[in-house]
């Protein structure tokens, strides 16, 4: 099924748009050959490259969303990698390419109403992930279990024609 991509804590949505980059490991890789994104060897075994996967759905949230399309956000997410990174600044770069011509959505938005208002109803025809990275640790307890008690509702409401991973 195409994907419907969820991120709380998206900041300037770069995960968004992760089929768009290149990854690679022994004989194996995904995406374009051409994406300015390229991660090799990085995988313990080999993940399951080989899987199709359409992405129907970019959409986020975060407290402070970076707008990857002005400079200042591209200056600002810039700022958050050391100086010395010089293979990490690459892969960034690269990001924003990418992000100026692939479209994502990421709302100013507080996660746990957030997550609530889109798994509100199941979405058919798509398979949902609700996704984040280095966010869960910025929630309160409180709002982490609100995140999670939201999520295992949608869970027990997903079907095969509605999945939610
Ligand atoms: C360390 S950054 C991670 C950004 C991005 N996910 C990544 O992996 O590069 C944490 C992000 O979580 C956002 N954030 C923190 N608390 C949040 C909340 N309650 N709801 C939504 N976003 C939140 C911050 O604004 C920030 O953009």
């Amino acid at each position: 099924m195409p994907l419907r991509l969820l991120e709380i804590g998206a900041s300037a949505g770069l995960h968004l748009r992760f089929d768009h980059y290149r990854y690679e490991a022994a004989d194996l890789a995904f995406g374009d050959p051409a994406s300015p994104v390229r991660f090799a060897g990085l995988w313990e075994g080999t993940p399951p490259f080989d899987a199709a996967c359409t992405v129907a759905v970019r959409e986020g949230c975060d407290v402070d969303p970076v707008n990857p399309a002005t400079e200042e956000g591209r200056l600002t997410v810039t700022s958050y990698v050391w100086p010395d990174q010089r293979d990490r600044l690459a892969a960034l770069s690269g990001a924003l390419e990418v992000a100026a011509r692939v479209p994502a959505n990421v709302e100013r938005a507080d996660a746990p109403g957030w997550v609530a208002a889109k798994l509100a109803q199941p979405a058919r025809g798509v398979a949902t992930v609700m996704f984040q990275s280095i966010v869960w640790q910025y929630l309160s307890v409180e709002d982490q279990e609100r995140v999670r008690r939201t999520i295992e509702e949608g869970g027990s409401c997903a079907t095969s024609d509605a999945p939610l991973a």
